[in-house]
């Protein structure tokens, strides 16, 4: 059964937009545990504008099942997850302007800042993750640089606005899962899944873990964070 870790930027979003103490995303993470999910995501930005460096200091020492600390592979965040040591990290492209993370890393345009980066997450007991689009070069290029997983991106996925384009990108998700498996990758998957497109990613048995924030945040505005989280688990298995 894929696993599902929750993204609780959106916690701290919320809070951000009143700048006061409250939501607080270390006690959504804690509800999100209990109600059944095998890890927590949170993306800490260069700019801080939801996750804050607190934040991610007091997760490390709360949650119970995994810290999945998704970042840009810039020298200030490097340094803050070298000392925090979470139990992985997702390394994504990031850009100041963008609502969300928007494409995959370019993993082959920068093979050499990569393998670095990764090599010293390696040296400090850090897994290493890599977001990328269903892409064959993305994957050749992720195993090259010493990559643990990938994190296949399910965007294009989970925008289509007709079946058969849903078709076809789902096809294209498939064939990266299996040619990362061919690669001895470890797969994710995540971006953009909802109630009503997780559950065919979710089938597709050499995924190990689904990332999925948005639509749980959002539906847990109308049924509460433990039965939203719970709803998303049931589409897993
Ligand atoms: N995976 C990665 C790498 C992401 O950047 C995000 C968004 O923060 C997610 C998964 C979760 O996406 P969503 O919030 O659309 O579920």
């Amino acid at each position: 059964m894929v696993k599902l870790a929750i993204n609780v930027d959106h916690v701290a979003t919320l809070r951000q937009a009143r700048g006061i103490d409250e939501p607080d995303p270390v006690l959504a993470a804690g509800i999100c545990e209990l109600a059944g999910a095998a890890g927590i995501v949170v993306h800490l930005r260069e700019d801080r504008r939801h996750i804050q460096d607190r934040d991610v200091i007091l997760l490390r020492q709360t949650v119970k099942t995994k810290l999945n600390l998704e970042m840009g592979a810039a020298e200030e965040i490097i340094k803050i997850a070298l000392n925090l040591k979470p139990d992985m990290v997702t390394l994504v492209p990031e850009k100041r302007a963008e609502l969300t993370t928007e494409g995959g890393l370019d993993v082959a345009g920068q093979e050499r800042h990569l393998t670095s980066v990764i090599a010293q997450m390696k040296g400090a007991g850090i897994p290493v993750s890599l977001f990328i689009n269903p892409d064959d070069g993305q994957i050749k290029a992720a195993k090259r640089v010493g990559a643990t997983f990938v994190e296949i991106h399910t965007g294009r996925y989970s925008d289509a606005v007709s079946e058969e384009e849903e078709d076809r990108e789902f096809a294209l998700i498939a064939a990266a899962v299996n040619a990362a498996h061919g690669e001895g990758l470890r797969i994710n998957a995540g971006h953009g899944l909802n109630y009503r497109n997780t559950a065919r990613i979710a089938a597709l048995d050499k995924i190990a873990e689904l990332s999925i924030g948005h639509a749980v945040m959002a539906r847990a505005i109308y049924v509460g964070l433990d039965q939203a989280v719970r709803e998303m688990l049931a589409l897993c298995c």
